[in-house]
């Protein structure tokens, strides 16, 4: 039986998330809860014919929701406006992940898989590990900030490129075509393109609007629906998908499963200390763009829905531009690693 919980379901991404986990067959049981009352949503999805159940709970009811779940997703929290940056969201979305993080760590079984979309991720994916260390419970291996839009825009972006340029023998749906690491914000989003031949074919103007465009995309979605709110389905979508992943290698039991998945490696922004290849990770990080950093978004592979392993190849073919990608998200990803973990230290 496997049970997920939704914290914010309510939301602009957490009501079509909600939908997209009601269709997934390896789902058993959702539990959707928010400060809003989440009865209606349930009682709308419970009648969708797909084999799972639904239940809603309101701001009374979190430990209910929590209770035996095996996943929780997080997009609980402030959205951006137009103008202002995922660190604007900090000072609020933070004490939410940590009042959450919490709760989860107080119900759940210490293997639970916990999910975060709240921004800015590069914080408070921090907050998370460090809420989950204050309670001696921190298994870093199942702890996650979702990063997928970044490369779901990265193939996007990428295709419409491609296209342009009359070349359809290159799929970037392909297994690692491009992939996307480091940090979910602005320059400390770093695009990786393995075959050097594709950034050659770009030709210099085009590769540099791709890149801003894969680390700006959001800023697109939150200007075209003026100012109303930022990426939600594209985002709900994203998340389905890497939830999917983990749900994969849950019910086939190793490994990941490569018929049924396009991504041989799905990056997520994780805490490398304790993950297998992340020493190894950090040591290339710090010849590469001469930065430690604890913290960085990597594609992964899983084991009965946990972290096994990050790629140890992604970061050991990089053309100059992305080793100066590479250098500039380094200080800023820094710097949002250390606001997060701080803040977990100076609060009770
Ligand atoms: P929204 O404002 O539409 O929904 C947020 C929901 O969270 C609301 O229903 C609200 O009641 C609920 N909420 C607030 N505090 C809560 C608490 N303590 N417990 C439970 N629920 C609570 O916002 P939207 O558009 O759904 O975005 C949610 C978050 O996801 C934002 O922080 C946004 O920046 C982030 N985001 C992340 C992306 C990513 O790639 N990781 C992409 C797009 C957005």
């Amino acid at each position: 039986m496997v049970k997920v919980c939704v914290l914010g379901a309510f939301g602009g991404i957490g009501q079509p998330l909600s939908l997209l986990l009601k269709i997934n067959p390896h789902i058993d049981e959702l539990s959707l809860y928010d400060l809003n009352d989440c009865h209606g949503i349930s009682k709308d999805l419970s009648h969708i014919n797909t084999k799972s159940t639904t239940s809603g709970f309101d701001k009374n009811t979190l430990k209910d929701a929590l209770q035996g779940s095996n996943i929780v997703v997080i997009p609980a929290g402030m959205a951006r406006k137009e103008g202002m940056t995922r660190d604007d969201l900090f000072k609020v979305n933070a004490n939410i992940i940590k009042t959450l993080c919490l709760h989860i760590g107080q119900t759940c079984s210490e293997n639970v898989k916990v999910l975060i979309i709240s921004n800015p991720v590069n914080c408070l994916v921090p907050v998370a590990i460090e809420t989950f260390r204050k309670l001696g419970k921190l298994h870093p291996e199942n702890i996650m900030g979702i990063t997928t839009l970044d490369i779901v825009r990265a193939e996007t972006f990428l295709r419409e490129h491609l296209r342009e340029l009359n070349n359809d023998d290159i799929d970037p749906l392909d297994h690692d075509v491009i992939s996307v690491v480091g940090g979910h914000s602005g320059t400390t989003i770093v695009p990786i393109i393995p075959d050097k031949n594709i950034i050659k074919l770009l030709g210099s103007s085009r590769y540099k609007q791709l890149v801003h465009r894969i680390q700006f995309g959001g800023d697109e979605v939150i200007k075209a629906k003026k100012s109303s709110g930022s990426a939600t389905l594209s985002m709900a979508y994203a998340a389905s998908e890497f939830i999917s992943t983990i749900l994969l290698s849950m019910t086939h039991g190793t490994g990941i499963c490569s018929k049924e998945q396009k991504y041989r490696y799905l990056p997520a922004y994780v805490y490398l200390p304790g993950l297998k290849n992340g020493a190894q990770l950090k040591r290339h990080l710090k010849q590469v763009a001469h930065l430690d950093v604890n913290y960085f978004a990597v594609p992964l592979k899983f084991k009965n829905g946990s972290i096994s392993e990050l790629d140890p190849t992604i970061l050991t073919k990089l053309s100059q531009e992305e080793i100066e990608l590479l250098r500039a998200a380094m200080e800023p990803l820094q710097i949002n690693i250390k606001k997060g973990e701080k803040f977990v230290q100076n609060t009770a």
